[in-house]
């Protein structure tokens, strides 16, 4: 895994030099952040040899080199999921290939169902914390001595320090921000109303199907990270409607201009 790693970024690199500070990964129905950026190269996933190829409809897949503001960022319009059928060693190379690029800040954002009952859809929820325990862990497999140890710690997965950014970003932006954790299963279904209820007896905010895997490869290889999801939706069983894709993407749509306004905030601060 190490070399085709490795051959990722040989891959790129035929392509770009430029060096990141900061990668950023968009999820459903954010994916236009990148669009705005002023871009100094454009790399498809489908150029990367050996890079896995996302296929949800929505999802873009290209990394977007370029500035924001005159912060030099990588951003992954589009990512990898689990559900889609690949190993999680698979999943999280991008995240580990944004950091071989030069990353050493890491911004994940989603669209996520709300599990706690004071959430809305629209809202934003800064991550404070995580539970994997419904998928398997990114690190299982020979140890990447390269990037970091057998045993990674994972008390502070999601950094204090940008959480603060992330705090003050919201609030010089008039927007409301939760706090809370993030749950990760594997979908692609949504979840069934007793497993909502299992979330939040386990201290769960929000749901969702990406992000804490990527958080945990890049904790494992030192970068620091921080995680914004958009909730999309009540979680299953909150509310008399069922779950649709659609209805994600619309609330993702509606929130994207005050959602790309705390990006930017964050990225330029942090
Ligand atoms: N569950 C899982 N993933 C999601 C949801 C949800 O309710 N909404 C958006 N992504």
């Amino acid at each position: 895994m190490y070399k085709k790693l490795m051959t990722c970024v040989s891959s790129v690199r035929e392509k770009t030099d430029f060096k990141p500070e900061v990668g950023l990964i968009l999820g459903s129905g954010l994916g236009d952040y990148a669009d705005g950026i002023k871009t100094e190269a454009v790399v498809e996933y489908s150029d990367i040899e050996g890079f896995p190829v996302s296929t949800v409809k929505g999802h873009k897949g290209r990394f977007v080199f370029g500035y924001v503001e005159d912060v030099p960022v990588v951003i992954m319009q589009g990512r990898v999921h689990y559900y889609e059928g690949y190993d999680m060693s698979e999943v999280v190379l991008p995240i580990r290939l944004m950091g071989m690029l030069g990353a050493k800040k890491i911004i994940l954002t989603n669209a996520a169902g709300g599990v706690n009952e004071t959430y809305s859809p629209g809202d934003f929820m800064m991550i404070t914390d995580h539970i994997t325990t419904a998928v398997p862990s990114p690190l299982i497999g020979p140890n990447m001595d390269e990037l970091g140890e057998r045993f990674p710690d994972m008390s502070e997965v999601y950094s204090k320090r940008l959480q603060e950014v992330v705090r003050k970003a919201a609030n010089e932006c008039g927007i409301a921000l939760k706090e809370g954790v993030y749950v990760q299963f594997t979908g692609p279904n949504y979840e069934t109303p007793a497993e909502i209820r299992m979330c939040r007896a386990w201290g769960g905010d929000a749901v969702g199907m990406s992000t804490a895997c990527e958080a945990m490869a890049a904790r494992h290889m030192g970068l620091e990270v921080c995680g914004i999801s958009c909730i999309t939706n009540l979680a299953a069983g909150m509310s008399q409607v069922q779950l649709n894709h659609k209805e994600v993407q619309e609330t993702a749509d509606r929130v994207s201009e005050q959602f790309k306004k705390l990006v930017t905030k964050v990225i330029v601060n942090m």
